[in-house]
Parts: C-alpha cells; structure tokens; sequence
C-alpha cells in the first residue's frame, strides 16, 4: 500500500473507493471484497471526520491505524487514504456542501449539520480519490439517499453502489460503535434488530398502516429497558415520506442504548404492490 495515486486512472484503470471512519470491521470487509471485485485497484480512506460528529462524540470514536493497516494489508488494499484534519480542514477552509429538502427527512430536521458534515466529507473524498465507483454500507439509508443526490446534482463521475448490511449472528448490525457498548448493551442492542424485522414481516404480508407499524416499532425496542428509541420510520422507500405508497417499504430506526447511538433498517418490498 501506498499513498493515494491518480495514476490509475490516468492508465485506464477502474478504481473502486470505500470510505471509511476507521475502527474497520466485517461490513468493511465486505465493501473492500465487493469494490475488489469489480475494479482494477482499490482506495480505501479512515477518517474521522470532525464535521459530522458532537464533540463528544468525535473524542470518543474509536481510532487504531495500526490495525486498520493492517486489516487493508491482510485484504491486499491497493491504496489507504488516511489524511488527518488538518489535511482536510486547513485554517480558513469556509465551504459546505449540503443537500437540501431530503436531508430534512426522516431524522434529518435535528441532524441537518451532521448530514452536512458528510456529504461536505464526501464531495471531497471523491474530489482526491477520483474513484469510477464509492461503496456503502446500506446501514445509513439516509445518509446513501443523500449521496446519491448529492452526485447526481452536482454531477460527480462516480457510481454509487450499496452492499446490504453485514449482521452478527444474533442480527446486530455490525457497526464501529458496537465496540462502545457494554457487555449489557451489547446484549439489550438486539431488540433493534429484531424489531425492525418483525415490521418488515408484517410489510411482507401486506400491512400498509405506517403510522401504526411505526408506533409498534417503537413499542417493541422500548420495550427493552435499555433502549431509548430517538427515531423511528416506516416509509417508502424511495421519497422517505409516508405519503406514497411504494413498491419498496424502508423500516428505519436510530436507537440509543444507553449513550450510543445505533441505526438499523430494512428495506422490504410490499407483497400488494410487487406481487
Ligand atoms: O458512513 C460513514 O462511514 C461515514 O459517514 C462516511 C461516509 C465515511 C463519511 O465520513
């Protein structure tokens, strides 16, 4: 592994990006094998990035470059980008790139700095890297909704492509922050998982009541003592409003157990209107 080069480009080569926070993990993993296999080389970037964290928050992250190289050695990562924050954030740096109307969406109305710290981070990491293709988790189906507006309206020449969620065995959605929880967190962080999926059995069958499955939804995780639900959704897939009713149903939730905050989903097709 190397610094970023550009050369690759330059000489024809199909480069696939996969930006990270760092703290890499198996849902990494699966993001670095995908962009392996459908690119020539591959970039990967660990930043914590400071625009789209509490204070709090960004203090905490957890952060090992040691073992993230080493992750990205063991997985043949042709190139690590791991720039620090001054890199990206020189004194006098005074621009922020912000998608509008969605960002306001679903949980976004309180967390529009944030969605603004991303695609901020975002547009830059495809301005360095350059890649023909970015991948993302489809954990955060917000923050891929936003992306994917963010490149078609500012025409960026990059192809975004999701890989579904990486799970444990218990269906915990692997995340970097699950390393933050304790032994008893871990344990009362199923509920997320699981209540998401009974939602989306319910889709499957034909319920199309949002509101009243979004308000079960709620029920369900807050069952759990540990659990306190910040927000929850069950909405087309697509325009992330309850109006329409969709072909495709996202079962969306943001959880905090005890001070983390963890984000689950499940995007179901509706058996009415797909048959
Ligand atoms: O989802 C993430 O890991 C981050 O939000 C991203 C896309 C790397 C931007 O910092």
């Amino acid at each position: 592994m190397t610094a970023v080069s550009l050369k690759d480009r330059d000489l024809g080569l199909a480069t696939g990006f996969v930006p990270t926070l760092g703290w890499l993990h198996e849902g990494h993993e699966a993001l670095i094998l995908r962009a392996q296999k459908e690119n020539d080389k591959v970039i990967v970037s660990r930043f914590v990035n400071p625009l789209q964290f509490r204070k709090i928050a960004y203090k905490t992250y957890p952060r090992d470059e040691k073992r993230d190289v080493k992750i990205c050695r063991g997985l043949n990562v042709d190139y690590l980008f791991s720039p620090e924050p001054f890199d990206m954030y020189p004194p006098g740096f005074d621009t922020g790139v912000e998608v509008k109307d969605l960002a306001g969406k679903l949980d976004g109305a309180s967390l529009r700095w944030h969605y603004r710290g991303v695609i901020t981070v975002v547009a830059k990491l495809f301005n360095i890297t350059q890649p023909n293709r970015a991948y993302f988790g489809s954990k955060d189906p917000h923050q891929l909704a936003l992306i994917r507006r963010m490149v078609d309206d500012l025409n960026f020449p990059v192809k975004i492509i999701s890989v579904a969620t990486k799970r444990d065995k218990d269906g915990v959605a692997l995340s970097s922050r699950n390393s933050l929880l304790s032994q008893k967190e871990r344990e009362a962080a199923k509920v997320i998982s699981k209540s998401v999926k009974a939602i989306g059995a319910r889709v499957k069958l034909g319920e199309t009541d949002r509101a009243r499955m979004t308000s079960d939804l709620i029920g369900m995780i807050e069952a759990e003592p540990l659990a306190k639900v910040d927000f929850a959704a069950v909405v087309d897939a697509d325009s992330l409003t309850q109006e329409r009713f969709a072909e495709k149903t996202l079962i969306y939730t943001a959880v905090y157990i005890g001070k983390i905050r963890l984000t689950d989903n499940r995007v179901v097709k509706n058996r009415k209107a797909g048959g």
